[in-house]
């Protein structure tokens, strides 16, 4: 049976990356505990790069940070915004479909994950947190953002469920205004 999803437009992913959204939420205030300088970085949902090119800015020239979308529009214009931002060489845009990431090559590789506003896309999740799991390196952390108006409470424990049961600790919440927000641990 197939499973209805919904896709965030490509013109919501404009007005994602207003420079407005900072005023709430600021990139290096969010990101500032997880990123120091070298590592690699694994974003699901990417988008037009609203967090990437922050966290690219943070790993530098020596780290990484995989982008991850299944809109391929979405990435041209990472990709473009990258360019003018000077982390082309760090960002690496990847197109994944419905039924794969596109990461089997990082398999345990990535120090920090970031899945902001995308869990709630994806209708398969366990498979979701499965791979992002497999990607990730022993303790490694995945900050996993939700909007609060768009994820009710009982959405937000079912992700917090699902991800616990493919491969994370729940280790913290973590305030993020706007949003409901929290530190997941790769387990083992
Ligand atoms: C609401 S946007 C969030 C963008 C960004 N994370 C931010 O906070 O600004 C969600 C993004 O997730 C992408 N997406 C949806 N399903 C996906 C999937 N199965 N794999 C990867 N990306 C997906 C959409 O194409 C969209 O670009």
């Amino acid at each position: 049976m197939e499973t209805k999803q919904h896709i965030c437009p490509v013109w919501v992913g404009y007005l994602m990356t207003s420079p407005l959204r900072k005023l709430q939420q600021n990139p290096k205030k969010i990101l500032a505990p997880y990123i120091n300088q070298g590592i690699k970085i694994l974003e699901v949902g990417s988008a037009m790069g609203y967090f990437s090119i922050p966290m690219a800015k943070m790993t530098g020239q020596n780290g990484k940070v995989y982008c991850v979308d299944v809109q391929e529009n979405m990435l041209k214009k990472l990709d473009k915004r990258a360019k003018r931002k000077g982390v082309k060489e760090i960002i690496e845009s990847r197109l994944a479909n419905h039924n794969s990431l596109n990461i089997k090559e990082l398999t345990g590789e990535i120090d920090f994950t970031l899945l902001a506003y995308v869990v709630h896309e994806i209708p398969d999740q366990k498979k979701l947190f499965t791979e992002v799991a497999k990607a990730m390196k022993k303790n490694a952390i995945a900050l996993y953002i939700e909007p609060k108006m768009h994820v009710k409470e009982k959405v937000w424990l079912e992700s917090l469920r699902i991800a616990r049961e493919n491969g994370f600790i729940l280790c913290k919440s973590v305030s993020v205004p706007g949003s409901r927000a929290f530190e997941l641990v790769k387990n083992v």
